[in-house]
């Protein structure tokens, strides 16, 4: 048996990320797009990623009346003291499309970086996830992480956002050089979709 739950997102590349792991456990994943009515967007003014997933996911399933799940992401660089952080998504704040936003982020990452040498730059993915039912109660809450360093310029098309310039420890790729899959395995999002699973098969019951 299926059960469809709302991923509070309309960026598509999360949303399929979210989807390759809890399709198989079932669940029919929906995105804001399939909702019919777009809600409006709650101010995302939290000082840390939980605090921002926990907003979207509340929001949205007050809003529309069901349990959602949501996640908050974005990119920490030790160099930078952790920034962008939460400021991942319009660190540039230049750009109307995504891509033009990311390309941007991607620019002003390097810039910052360019006297930074290779030892020190650290730096990792993290996602928070929270999964709210329709009275604002919130059900679960998961947080991964994917450490990496900055690279020196981006390489590799697959992902979005950050992904051309994180640099994976063991195997020099970027995350944009790894398929869909291997990214999951590996990823901030996909450790936190896999643990936040467990709580919404105890909602299905
Ligand atoms: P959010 O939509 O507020 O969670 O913003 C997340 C931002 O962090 C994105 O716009 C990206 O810039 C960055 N980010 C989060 N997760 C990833 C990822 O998996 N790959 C690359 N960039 C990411």
């Amino acid at each position: 048996m299926s059960t469809e739950i709302l991923f509070a997102s309309s960026n598509e590349h999360k949303v399929a990320e979210v989807r390759a792991i809890l399709d198989p456990e079932g669940f029919i994943v929906l995105s804001l797009g399939d909702c019919g009515t777009v809600p409006p967007e709650p101010l995302e003014d939290g000082d840390t990623f939980e605090e921002n997933a926990r907003i979207k996911a509340i929001a949205y399933a007050i809003f529309l009346g069901m349990n959602a799940l949501a996640d908050d992401s974005g990119l920490a660089v030790d160099a930078l003291g952790g920034a962008p952080g939460v400021h991942s998504a319009r660190y540039a704040a230049i750009g109307t499309t995504r891509e033009e936003r990311d390309g941007a982020n991607n620019r002003k990452l390097l810039e910052a970086l360019k006297d930074v040498p290779s030892g020190l730059r650290g730096a990792r993915f993290v996602c928070a996830m929270c999964l709210a039912s329709k009275d604002g109660t919130v059900l679960a809450e998961s947080r991964g992480v994917f450490e990496g360093r900055i690279g020196c310029a981006p390489r590799g098309s697959n992902g979005f956002g950050y992904d051309p310039l994180l640099v994976l420890p063991e195997s020099d790729q970027t995350s944009a050089e790894l398929s869909s899959s291997e990214k999951n395995a590996r990823s901030h999002r996909g450790a936190a979709a896999r643990a936040i699973a467990t709580a919404l098969r105890e909602v299905r019951r």
